[in-house]
């Protein structure tokens, strides 16, 4: 059921003399939203909003953005918060059931992951279709996507336990089939899951473990990495969940539709950046060079971005980015990185553009992939798998918004219209009379 007020009406003027009104619907926070609904079949016409800038597609009780004041919240609860004193699968029972778990709901939720962690043992077989240097992000789409092909039969997803499983299955198999990915591509034995270990740690063992000798895991990189995968978990209603949601809203099977929003998070605009950050400041090589390189940005002709730089909702410092900026510190000088060249240009870099006139008038602030491949680097892992954990961490928001979708009574099929300005209705011209 809808929790949406509708305290007032608003008045559209059409050119026509005509007048509209609009329902304004308020929410438990945030601006109010004009609902237009009925505004095609009511008055004919569209609205348009390339970019969905002004579009609220959905209603949602899961993550709240106030872009401007840059805060995150998850079920009313703030993304510092949960990143200092929670664990990523405590997080994810939030965002999946709308309460923090007690101690006896998290040991079940952990346990159901848990068990569901290996793979039908077939899958691994399908790595051997892909090139070795594959991107892992084009693997994840590949094989993740097949997961839609070995349980297909028994899914019905109008069946609350059915969808339970779902999301249990792709909460504890996406991390396995990254691993493979990475593993495929080093030429290594894929390495099974170990269900004695916490979520982020048996990542890192499937990442790094190999058969021929022991694999201790670091405290320090578990806990950094459990804490990346907290701030990536879900950012309401971007480009890759609105994807899973528009997937999701034509029946899809839910895997298809986890396996579209991998490839929407692909891009360098949305998930991609955190790869493109770290080869962005390779490339700037010092800080002597960061002046130069910000020439480049700032002139359009050079179609040079500032990567992990902006965003389409904060206009003000992302907070999880100061999150990470505190932590990048931290870790690297627990893993002995003491003077990290790559976290100095960032950080000089951040300095600078803070400070310069076209970043602060367009509010351009460092975003979550500005700090997270830093981090990522120090702890081994290759950049190409930046994204492919990013997908990992974000597969809970997917799923939890396609649980939301599936469950909300207004959903209906996604079908944006257009404007269209192509040719009007013309003769046919046949073969003969053409050119
Ligand atoms: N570097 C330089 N200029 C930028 C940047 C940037 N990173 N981001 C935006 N701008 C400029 C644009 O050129 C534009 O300038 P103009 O008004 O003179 O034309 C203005 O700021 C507004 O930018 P838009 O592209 O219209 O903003 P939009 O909301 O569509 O884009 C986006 C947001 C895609 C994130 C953009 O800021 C960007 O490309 N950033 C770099 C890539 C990145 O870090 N993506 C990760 C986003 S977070 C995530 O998805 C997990």
């Amino acid at each position: 059921m809808s929790q949406a007020t509708s305290p007032a009406t608003a008045r559209l003027e059409m050119p026509d003399g005509r007048t509209v009104e609009l329902p304004v619907l308020s929410g438990t926070m945030g601006p109010p939203v004009l609902d237009v609904r009925k505004l095609y079949a009511g008055a004919g016409v569209f609205t348009y909003d390339p970019g969905y800038t002004s579009t609220a597609s959905c209603e949602s009780k899961i993550t709240y953005i106030d872009g401007d004041e840059g805060i995150l919240l998850h079920r009313g609860y703030r993304i510092e918060d949960l990143a200092a004193r929670c664990t990523y699968l405590e997080v994810c029972y939030l965002l999946l059931n709308g309460e923090l778990p007690t101690r006896a709901q998290l040991d079940r939720f952990v346990h159901d992951i848990t068990y569901h962690t290996m793979v039908h043992e077939q899958i691994s077989y399908l790595f051997r279709g892909f090139r070795r240097d594959s991107h892992p992000m084009a693997v994840m789409i590949g094989v993740i996507g097949a997961l839609s092909a070995f349980y297909y039969e028994d899914l019905d997803v109008d069946d609350p336990h059915a969808r339970m499983i779902v999301t249990h299955r792709l909460i504890a198999k996406v991390p396995t089939i990254a691993a493979m990915a990475y593993k495929y591509s080093i030429g290594q034995p894929f390495v099974y899951p170990r269900n004695d270990l916490d979520y982020a740690s048996n990542f890192l063992h499937m990442m790094f473990a190999v058969p021929c000798e022991p694999y201790r895991i670091n405290p320090v990189m578990a806990r950094a990495l459990d804490k990346i995968f907290i701030l990536h978990a879900d950012h309401e209603q971007n480009a890759s969940t609105s994807t899973v949601r528009l997937v999701g809203s034509t029946g899809a099977s839910p895997y298809a539709a986890i396996a579209a929003g991998i490839a929407a998070l692909w891009g360098p605009a949305h998930g991609g950046a955190n790869e493109a950050v770290l080869n962005m400041l390779k490339q700037i090589g010092s800080v002597s060079n960061i002046k130069s390189f910000l020439e480049k940005v700032k002139d359009k002709d050079s179609h040079v971005r500032l990567m992990g730089f902006g965003h389409r909702v904060y206009k003000n410092y992302d907070p999880r980015a100061a999150v990470l900026k505190a932590s990048a510190d931290e870790v690297l000088a627990e893993l002995g990185h003491r003077h990290n060249p790559l976290l100095e240009i960032a950080k000089e870099l951040e300095k600078i553009a803070l400070e310069d006139e076209y970043f602060v008038k367009r509010k351009l602030f460092p975003n979550v992939d500005f700090y997270s491949g830093i981090i990522l680097e120090a702890m081994g892992i290759p950049t190409r798998m930046f994204t492919a954990i990013f997908a990992l961490a974000r597969t809970v928001g997917w799923i939890a918004q396609w649980n939301e979708m599936i469950q909300d009574p207004q959903q209906k099929i996604g079908r944006p219209r257009q404007l269209y300005t192509g040719q009007k209705e013309r003769p046919f011209v046949p073969m003969e009379a053409r050119g």
